[in-house]
């Protein structure tokens, strides 16, 4: 719950109006950034594996249904626990990207509206899309960053936005192989394409956050734990298959 008091029960009316300084020390991000880097998720198992299975990645989208509204959720909440308005502001585009204009009720980009429509090209009925513990423990996880929007931003900037870059690819090259009939571009393309943006936005954030009393090693305490809690996700869910479904 975000007070307009301080932990100390102090009202400081700068904290919420003080222009983002130009002389931070970002250093601390390439750290954070090289934690992603090292993982190569592209290179887990799940996706040699889901390159031979439909049904592997018929699983993979339902997940991804799954966590893709709770994702945008959390990031709501962190951006409303941030005061001060030009940190605010930095992040709204991250947020306006995975969303976007209503036609006919439809947010027919949104990012969350995209992965269901490639649920429904795979014939997907809603009765199927069930969480598996895999995607609970992986919003769990995100979820227990919250707390420490400096946490938060290192989790989501790091161990999603820079990780789907290469972890959509990987996915693209499956869907490719196992799935070419299915609806899987448009989703696949619209994070690839602003994820890069994306996780710019959130490290300049991150670095501006400093200047506000935030700690930059949380920033890379968020990082190791999305980007642990993502391969834990890949590790779970190849264990969530049968071993026939991966022949
Ligand atoms: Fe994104």
């Amino acid at each position: 719950m975000t007070s307009v008091l301080s932990a100390t029960g102090a009202y400081t009316i700068r904290e919420y109006f003080d222009p983002i300084p130009s002389n931070l020390d970002g250093s601390f991000i390439e750290f954070a950034e090289k934690l992603e880097r090292d993982a190569r998720v592209e290179d887990h198992p799940f996706f040699s594996a889901a390159k031979r299975s439909r049904q592997l990645l018929v699983l993979w989208a339902g997940q991804e249904a799954i966590v893709t509204n709770p994702f945008s959720q959390i990031l709501f909440r962190v951006i409303g626990s941030i005061r001060n308005v030009h940190v605010r502001s930095l992040l709204l585009p991250v947020v306006g990207g995975e969303h976007s204009a209503v036609r006919k009720g439809i947010a027919e980009k949104s990012h969350p509206w995209l992965i269901w429509r490639l649920c429904v090209s795979l014939g997907l009925s809603e009765q199927e899309i069930t969480p598996t513990k895999a995607v609970v423990e992986f919003i769990h996880a995100l979820e227990a960053t919250e707390e420490n929007p400096m946490r938060a931003l290192g989790a989501l900037g790091v161990g999603n936005e820079q990780m789907l870059l290469a972890e959509y690819r990987a996915v693209e090259a499956c869907f490719d192989m196992a799935c070419p009939d299915a609806d899987y571009r448009d989703f696949l393309h619209a994070n690839i394409a602003e994820d890069e943006t994306h996780t710019k936005l959130i490290s300049n954030a991150a670095i501006a956050l400093t200047a506000c009393g935030y700690q930059a090693s949380d920033y890379i305490i968020g990082a190791r734990q999305g980007v642990a809690a993502r391969i834990q996700y890949y590790d779970s869910l190849l264990g969530e298959m049968p071993p026939t479904a991966t022949l």
